[in-house]
């Protein structure tokens, strides 16, 4: 069986992600500093898959660490999702973003090479694309300085990984993913937000649960149908299985560096993405329309034409769908 190696594998997407690698017969080793995430997630993800995790807590920044991990196992290719993702919390300590998701990316690069692990998929982000001037987006549109320190951690990031790919032997999928949202079908895995939650979907499912007493809506003022901003949420299922492809894709690679937009394709308001909570889960959510957010872009979705051809990808799940998951899962966090 080929081993992978997944960083922040007990994380919200790479949790899912290593369900559906041992799915499709992958041997998962996962390496979290569990500063997101809890060990309670690794029988969660076994309870799923049936397959049995190893589990190293640790820090991708710690060398020592790592430089163990490596040379105990014979990796096939390492998945990096381990890197701090709010970006509102970027803004007000981006030293910590900058050494924690570079410095976490530099040392897993080092060890690759050592070891001559070859293939790596990196967890980016279609924040790298700022305001695009046109949508839907493509891998070829644009990369803008990003709105914040987080999305500047994956423009180096990116930069980095292409840099050194030109002079090691290693190959590297770059997946910029749109809004991830959802939650496994099976209610065992999901978001599991720190604090109060600054994304729409994990607020939208709190306030009904009651953990929150209103949404407010970020302006209503933008120029889309409904005046509330657009993106491409995808369910959190559909781009774990995008890492299945990208990791077999690597593989058959030709270049050394190859990047897909990883959404659905879609864009959705969030008044929408709102009324389809409330008609999925039969709920009456109590929301109102407050300012603006700084940082948010009008509209972004994606262009994903590139991924369904070479990556022989697509979404299979809908807003409703991942509305409805959502739900599910909140409910079991409200059981646990
Ligand atoms: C979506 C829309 C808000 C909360 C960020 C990162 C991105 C990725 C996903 C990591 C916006 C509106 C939100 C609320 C609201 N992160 N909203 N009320 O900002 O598109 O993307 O998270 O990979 O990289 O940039 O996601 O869910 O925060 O916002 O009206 O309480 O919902 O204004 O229009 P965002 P989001």
């Amino acid at each position: 069986m080929k081993k992978i190696l997944v960083t922040g594998g007990l994380g919200y997407i790479g949790s899912h992600t290593v369900v559906e690698l041992q799915s499709a017969g992958y041997d998962v080793v996962i390496i979290d500093n569990l500063e997101n995430s809890t060990k309670g997630v690794k029988d969660r993800i076994t309870t799923i898959s049936g397959c049995p995790v190893e589990l190293v807590v640790g820090d991708v920044n710690d060398e020592i660490t790592i430089d163990r991990l490596f040379k105990e196992h014979d990796f096939y290719g390492v998945i990096h999702f381990a890197a701090y993702k709010a970006v509102g919390e970027s803004v007000d300590n981006p030293i910590k973003y900058y050494k924690n998701n570079i410095g976490g990316l530099i040392s897993l690069l080092g060890a690759m090479n050592k070891y001559g692990v070859q293939n790596l998929i990196f967890s980016s982000s279609c924040t790298v694309y700022g305001v695009a001037e046109d949508l839907p987006v493509t891998e070829h549109t644009p990369i803008k300085s990003a709105e914040s320190p987080y999305g500047t951690t994956k423009i180096i990031g990116e930069e980095i990984i292409r840099d050194y790919a030109k002079h090691k032997e290693i190959k590297t999928v770059l997946l910029r993913y749109f809004n991830p949202v959802g939650a496994h079908p099976s209610a065992q895995i999901g978001e599991l937000p720190n604090g109060v939650p600054s994304n729409l979907v994990p607020y939208i499912t709190q306030t009904a649960a009651g953990i929150r007493e209103q949404l407010v809506i970020h302006g209503n003022d933008y120029n889309t149908s409904d005046g509330t901003c657009i993106r491409d949420y995808i369910h959190v299922v559909d781009l774990a299985k995008a890492h299945v492809k990208a990791m077999a894709f690597a593989d058959r690679m030709t270049d050394c560096v190859d990047v897909f937009n990883v959404g659905t394709g879609q864009g959705s308001t969030v008044l929408e993405v709102v009324q389809a909570f409330k008609k999925q889960c039969n709920f009456d959510l109590n929301y109102t329309i407050g300012p603006r957010r700084a940082g948010d872009v009008e509209k972004i979705f994606a262009d994903t034409q590139k991924i369904s051809s070479v990556l022989e990808w697509q979404a299979k799940y809908d807003i409703n769908d991942m509305m409805y998951h959502a739900w599910m899962w909140q409910k079991t966090l409200a059981k646990k």
